[in-house]
């Protein structure tokens, strides 16, 4: 398994001059106001690591033991549907209203076990009606699907005592993939969803990205410095990113600022972190702050 991981890295690196398609970065910069909005959801997917937020049947206070989500702790957050190890992937986060910020979130926790989720990443594409000719991460989407109708169930009824809230999507790594298919799926289904993920994989192929990058509702798929785990499973593969790419330049540990935050666009796209020659994990597993911090490494993710 390491090996077929080492062949993705060299064939998406042996690939990426010929692969690579006119693509601009559009900013070197973001505005306060959205590195204030890109920290803030990021503590939502740090939440979904706290077994006490996805304990079925405790819908509680949004609490992080490990001192990583402070705003959504002052902003009061409370679940509203919590789920742990559905499916044979193991699906696993919250749906949580926030009065204070007017918000609907849906947050995935990833994998408890980052390394063997990257050592254990297959690439198996199976189609998705979603859109023509379009196909997802055969476990990425089993998974989505196994919680499906209970997320979906749970935002509904937010919706209907809350129709003027938003709704967020979020999650880091596998969890990210999971943000992603849900905000899509919901989205097709008629609601505005936006959409913001922390080191997430590709989940599906061009025709996928492309369809979800043209949703109506907003995408920020953040990645970080040389994390590994957005150049998997491949472009190589046949697999594409949603775009645009929020690719924060700071250091692992270091506080970000706006100025550390460059924007690119592309399904395929080598502007970001994409275009780093490192493969990091510590660089996966720090997104403003010590994202999975309330994990521990006992579970692996199963295909
Ligand atoms: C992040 O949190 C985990 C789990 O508590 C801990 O083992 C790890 O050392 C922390 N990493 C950093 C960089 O603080």
């Amino acid at each position: 398994m390491a090996s077929l991981f080492i062949l993705t890295i060299l064939i998406s690196f042996l690939l990426s001059p010929i692969a690579a398609l006119p693509l601009a970065i559009e900013s070197r910069a973001v505005s306060q106001t959205l590195l204030d909005q890109l920290s803030f959801y990021e503590q939502y997917a740090a939440a979904a690591y706290c077994p006490a937020n996805n304990s079925p049947g405790s819908t509680t206070a949004i609490t992080c033991e490990a001192g990583n989500c402070p705003l959504v702790q002052t902003a009061g957050a409370q679940s509203v549907l919590e789920f742990q190890d559905v499916g044979i992937s193991d699906a696993t986060g919250y749906v949580a209203l926030d009065h204070t910020n007017g918000l609907i979130v849906i947050s995935f926790r990833g994998s408890r076990s980052v390394r063997n989720f990257i050592a254990d990443i297959n690439f198996a594409l199976v189609p998705w009606s979603i859109c023509t000719g379009c196909s997802a991460h055969a476990g990425f989407l089993e998974s989505w699907q196994s919680v499906r109708s209970i997320v979906q169930g749970a935002v509904e009824g937010a919706r209907v005592a809350y129709p003027n809230y938003k709704i967020v999507s979020t999650g880091h790594s596998l969890g990210g993939a999971l943000a992603t298919l849900a905000a899509a799926d919901l989205r097709k289904g008629g609601y505005t969803i936006d959409l913001f993920t922390y080191g997430s994989p590709m989940v599906g192929n061009r025709l996928l990205a492309t369809f979800i990058t043209g949703q109506t509702s907003a995408n920020f798929r953040v990645t970080h410095a040389q994390d590994v785990v957005p150049k998997l499973p491949g472009y190589a593969f046949g697999f594409a990113h949603v775009s645009p790419e929020y690719w924060v330049t700071s250091a692992t540990g270091v506080a970000v600022t706006s100025n550390d935050i460059q924007v690119s666009s592309g399904v395929v796209n080598f502007k970001g972190n994409q275009g780093t020659l490192g493969n990091s994990i510590d660089d996966h597993l720090w997104y403003f702050n010590n994202i999975s911090g309330c994990g521990g490494d006992t579970l692996e993710f199963k295909e």
